[in-house]
């Protein structure tokens, strides 16, 4: 088992997570669930394509649902750079790695790389998107859950010893991070923004993306986030919480929207900044800590993921998959 190791002087600068590009059936359902339970707000909808951001966003849109037929995927996760600068020292990066990539023309956002980590997972890098009116102080227009940025995103990725070394190298300071009696890496928890996770990489069948995550106002609309759902008729698509994670230590829920795409509300991230932090180390069998509230998520938390598009998934080498050992380990106990 390798921890990683920070590289706190990347060939370019990612400044945090930002955007993710999921196909849905009906722009319609989609438009409805998000603003009205979540609390989204629509930016754009164009022909086939709901453009959405958070009440405290400027930027374009943070998530771009596009109308498609067929299992819905995730296209693209998105990464933001500090300068156009960074792009091209990000394609000078990939090409010397031998990973996929290209630059290509992406409506409303400016120049776009899109690449692959050594996974497959598919990432896209851009410095800028057209700026819109920050509504976070329009307080009679917050609606259901209240979403207010988009704050990090959770990927399932068979070997994450490979993982750990690519999003290190890149820029990504390790916060925390889980090891099984084994010694084997289950889970990493990487960010460039300061607080614990822009990225959380799961050890699993993969890549699949397991959810994106936006910060809300306070616990108390977490709680309104659920009864809006349930009057709203979509009581179902609360599919776990309200609770506190161990790592991390957020108040959260998890939603699914009606494609089945995972969306989690969460607040009370903490600071994670300075050189010195270190990163901390977790026991996945130590269920009193990963589940601090003693409540195991349903069976679907743990086993369903969203593919990416067009990508193969590859296998866990070792068995169990970590997404249902905290399932097995609270049930044994
Ligand atoms: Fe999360």
């Amino acid at each position: 088992m390798r921890v990683p190791v920070n590289n706190y002087n990347p060939d370019f600068n990612i400044t945090r997570a930002s955007h993710a590009v999921w196909s849905v059936k009906d722009l319609d359902a989609s438009e409805a669930f998000y603003t009205q339970v979540l609390g989204f707000v629509v930016t754009a909808r164009e022909a086939d394509t709901l453009y959405l951001r958070g009440l405290e966003e400027t930027c374009h849109h943070s998530l771009a649902l596009v109308k498609r037929d067929g299992a819905p995927t995730c296209d693209r996760i998105g990464l933001r750079v500090y300068t156009e600068d960074d792009l091209d020292k990000a394609r000078a990066y990939f090409l010397k790695a031998g990973l996929p990539n290209a630059f290509v023309e992406v409506p409303h956002q400016g120049r776009t790389l899109q690449a692959s980590d050594p996974l497959g997972t598919a990432l896209e890098f851009c410095a800028t998107m057209p700026a819109v009116e920050r509504k976070l102080t329009q307080f009679h227009t917050y609606l259901g859950g209240c979403a207010q940025r988009f704050d990090h995103y959770q990927v399932l990725l068979p070997d994450l010893e490979a993982a750990g070394e690519f999003y290190t190298d890149i820029g990504f300071r390790l916060s925390e991070y889980m090891v099984d009696a084994t010694e084997k890496l289950m889970a990493l928890f990487v960010q460039r923004k300061g607080n614990p996770h822009d990225i959380a990489i799961m050890y699993g069948r993969g890549p699949r993306i397991h959810h994106v995550a936006y910060t809300t106002v306070d616990v108390h609309t977490l709680i309104r986030a659920c009864d809006v759902a349930g009057s709203l008729g979509y009581g179902r698509s609360v599919e776990r919480g309200p609770q506190r994670h161990g790592p991390g230590h957020a108040l959260f829920v998890y939603f699914r929207d009606p494609d089945g795409h995972r969306v989690e509300l969460f607040n009370t991230h903490y600071l994670t900044l300075d050189i010195e932090n270190a990163p901390a180390r977790w026991d996945p069998s130590n269920i009193h800590r990963n589940l601090p509230w003693g409540l195991p998520a349903q069976r679907s938390w743990y086993e369903e993921a969203t593919a990416f598009t067009g990508v193969d998934l590859r296998d866990t080498p070792v068995k169990p998959n970590p997404m249902t050992l905290e399932r097995y380990l609270f049930e044994r106990s």
